[in-house]
């Protein structure tokens, strides 16, 4: 059997963010086997990594980070020296409507992985690295003015940043307690293509292209800071190669809309690709009750990031709307299987 140079473990690998990046290191690192670690909850769909699934650097193992043994046995089958931990509850409205799932997933499903690395890995874990994905919820919710540094303090709002959160102090607590290697970064809203359309944009999208109503909450004056979901990927990349160990980077794109803005522009773009006339789609927008405890403002600095390892999105937001525009109306199939659910058969069927 081929001796590859590293044994990555992805979780969440089949998820919107995961899919990209498992994409990018396989396709980039041959000499790496890439496992692909992921329980195919509602939010994974193996459809996004068809091109890549027969790789010969490439593993899928269904598994759920709640299970302890199916950690123990990904570790035993695959000689596993790192990990970047993705898998998680992501939505935001799910949390408010059942937080405990996010506790079992996102806090205890983190602990889990952290003690197999302790049990699996032997000290002082120099070949070792445990890379959490996190998000700029943790630090709450900002006014009209500043930006998330790595320094300010935790002040998750919602179940799920507060999940978040308390995975991210584990994160911490093992790399002092047991001098486990760790990073950690905090990213702003990831959009492109295979996006579950219970998030914003694609949400839009699907409905737009449809002729449903395109529900804003509140006054739609939220704002949110957007990155293309592949300069994530390539940011988390270079984090895991030279970013400095034990510590923590902010991602973000610079790129502040508030909510009512970037669907009006997804309309505009929407009306353009379908041949509507301008003003068309945007008739369908309805304001609805507010999200509980909806976050007013994010925005990152990412300046350690830039400055330390001279990472840039390259996508341009009138870039990146585009194409992931592109993407859906190009990709019926995808979506239609999604919001059908017909997704799931593949899944039972395979696994
Ligand atoms: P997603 O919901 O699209 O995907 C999550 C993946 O995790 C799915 O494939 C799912 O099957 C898997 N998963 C869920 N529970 C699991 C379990 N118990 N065991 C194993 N696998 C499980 O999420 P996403 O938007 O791609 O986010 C990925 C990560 O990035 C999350 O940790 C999220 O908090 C973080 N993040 C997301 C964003 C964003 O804008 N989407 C921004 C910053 C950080
Ligand atoms: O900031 C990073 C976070 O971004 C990630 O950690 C989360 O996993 C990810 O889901 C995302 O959280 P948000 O809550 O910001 O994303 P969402 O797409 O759900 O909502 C974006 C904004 O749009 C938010 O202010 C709520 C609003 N919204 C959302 C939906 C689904 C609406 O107005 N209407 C909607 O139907």
């Amino acid at each position: 059997m081929k001796d590859f140079k590293k044994n990555i473990l992805i979780t969440g690998g089949a998820g919107f963010i995961g899919s990209h990046l498992v994409r990018l290191l396989v396709n980039k690192y041959p000499e790496y086997r890439i496992i692909n670690f992921d329980a195919l909850t509602y939010a994974g769909n193996l459809e996004n990594l068809r091109d890549i699934e027969n790789a010969s650097n490439y593993e899928f193992v269904k598994g759920n980070i709640c299970s302890v043994s199916d950690i123990e046995n990904v570790f035993k089958n695959f000689n596993i020296d790192s990990i970047i931990h993705l898998a998680a509850e992501s939505h935001v409205d799910r949390s408010i409507e059942n937080p405990n799932i996010f506790v079992e997933t996102n806090i205890i499903g983190t602990v889990n992985l952290l003690n197999s690395c302790i049990k699996n890995w032997e000290a002082p874990f120099s070949s070792n690295l445990f890379y959490h994905i996190s998000t700029d919820e943790v630090y709450g919710s900002l006014g009209d003015t500043g930006f998330f540094t790595e320094e300010t303090s935790y002040d998750p709002k919602s179940p799920y940043s507060a999940s978040k959160a308390a995975s991210n102090h584990f994160v911490r607590a093992f790399s002092n307690t047991y001098k486990l290697p760790t990073k950690i970064s905090n990213c702003s809203n990831n959009y492109g293509p295979n996006q579950f359309p219970e998030k914003l944009i694609p949400l839009c999208i699907n409905n737009i292209k449809n002729n449903k109503p395109l529900p804003i909450y509140g006054e739609g004056l939220n704002i949110r800071d957007w990155l293309y979901v592949v300069d994530h990927a390539e940011a988390i990349d270079k984090i895991f190669h030279t970013g400095t160990l034990n510590s923590t980077y902010n991602i973000g794109g610079l790129n502040e809309w508030t909510n009512i803005a970037l669907v009006m522009e997804l309309c505009a773009v929407m009306d353009s690709k379908l041949g509507r006339a301008p003003g068309t789609s945007a008739k369908l927008i309805t304001y609805v009750e507010d999200r509980k405890g909806h976050d007013m403002r994010y925005a990152i600095d990412a300046d350690k990031l830039t400055r330390e390892l001279k990472w840039a999105p390259k996508e341009t937001f009138e870039t990146g709307i585009r194409s992931t525009v592109n993407w859906y109306l190009e990709n019926e199939s995808w979506l239609g299987a999604v919001v059908s659910g017909s997704y799931q058969d593949y899944h039972q069927k395979m696994y």
